[in-house]
């Protein structure tokens, strides 16, 4: 059966995405981004796709995303940003999973794992990011027991940047001199890993300085600028489009109420559509009165409070039917809805949009020339 709300995953926009981010970085490479469920577009078939392009490290937030991507068979390393604690370690270090070190105990918890098989780490040192980054004022001898450790095995060295999607550079720019200066004073005392890193798409966008050995990309993969401040200088596909149908149609008179709270009504006769989606699904009731839809190639506002399962478009007189296709963002064939901008105009960011979908929306893979298949 066909699913009535559903997201399409074009992987076609998927892999032009990342030949475009590559084509502007080489010779840096690419490091795709796939955590949170590939930000809501589904880590296993985009890491798929993306290792298929050529990808040879990825990037995710937490260990248990890092092994359900080993357990659907994809095997090159995997980096995990976030903190692995010690009992999460010895299966890390037997996949291979490359290790975020944010600190000196960090490298105790390493140390104590039983055996002696060696852990590929990648440092995070803070630069003004304020999460979790090494903190070398309070830890200055850091780099000192990173090389006597017996079993870190130092590949990478990286940072975060906190405003690069904004449109003034100041910030961005004393984050990357600090990084710098770091990198030259530790190149004193000894080698440089092999993989320096720290662009995320706004400084892959407009800070080509900061492309060193690897970028890590997550937006602009899925094919969202990360805000709307940041230069276009990629070409970009949206990767998802969220879909419904039309299940009702209502011909109200003028002066009749629609949803919750009365904070919509017709001012004339006129068709309202019901669509079976809802903020169960995604779709943010914050976007109440700021989200329009598309049906046949045309925009329609969507009326009145967006209730859980269910919201109401003010159709006019057009010739809409019931199961007609709707967009709700998107690229389809008859027009496009950025969803960075149904983002914005509800005050977020894309990440959150595409993030936010539900487990109840069904996805739909769609590689280019093959059958869709649903996961
Ligand atoms: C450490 C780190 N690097 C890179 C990224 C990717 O950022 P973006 O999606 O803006 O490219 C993220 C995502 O938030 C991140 O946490």
């Amino acid at each position: 059966m066909h699913p009535r709300t559903c997201t399409r995953i074009h992987l076609a926009h998927l892999r032009f995405n990342f030949r475009e981010i590559r084509k502007k970085i080489a010779p840096s490479r690419l490091i795709p981004v796939v955590k949170a469920d590939a930000y809501g577009h589904g880590a296993i078939p985009v890491s798929r796709c993306l290792v298929d392009e050529g990808a040879d490290l990825l990037a995710v937030a937490q260990y248990q995303e890092a092994m359900e991507l080993r357990d659907s068979g994809i095997d090159v390393p995997i980096l995990i940003f976030g903190r692995l604690f010690p009992d999460e370690l010895p299966d890390a270090i037997r996949a291979g999973f490359r290790v975020t070190l944010s600190g000196v105990e960090d490298i105790r918890w390493i140390e104590r794992v039983p055996g002696n098989q060696p852990a590929q780490v990648h440092v995070n040192v803070e630069t003004g990011m304020g999460r979790v980054g090494v903190l070398l004022e309070r830890e200055p001898e850091f780099f000192d027991h990173l090389a006597r450790s017996r079993r870190c095995v130092w590949e990478g060295l990286y940072s975060h940047f906190a405003t690069s999607d904004e449109t003034d550079k100041t910030y961005a720019g004393e984050q990357l001199a600090r990084f710098n200066a770091l990198m030259k004073r530790l190149q004193a005392k000894r080698p440089l890993p092999s993989i320096v890193h720290m662009a995320n798409s706004g400084a892959i966008l407009d800070t080509p300085e900061s492309y060193f050995d690897a970028c890590r990309s997550g937006i602009m993969l899925y094919g969202h600028y990360p805000s709307a401040e940041t230069s276009r200088s990629i070409p970009l596909k949206q990767v998802m489009t969220l879909n419904t149908v039309v299940a009702h149609l209502r011909r109200l008179p003028a002066g009749h109420n629609v949803s919750y709270g009365r904070r919509w009504k017709t001012d004339r006769e006129t068709t309202i559509a019901v669509l079976p989606i809802g903020y169960a699904d995604g779709v943010r009731r914050h976007l109440t009165g700021r989200l329009q839809v598309m049906v046949g190639g045309r925009r329609y506002p969507v009326v009145g409070t967006i209730t859980m399962d269910q919201i109401m478009v003010d159709v006019g007189n057009d010739p809409v039917a019931v199961g007609d296709d709707v967009l709700i963002w998107g690229d389809a064939e008859n027009g496009s809805i950025q969803v960075l901008d149904v983002a914005e105009s509800m005050g977020s960011i894309p990440y959150e949009m595409t993030c936010g979908i539900s487990r109840r929306v069904r996805r739909v893979v769609v590689e280019a020339d093959h059958v869709p298949v649903t996961d």
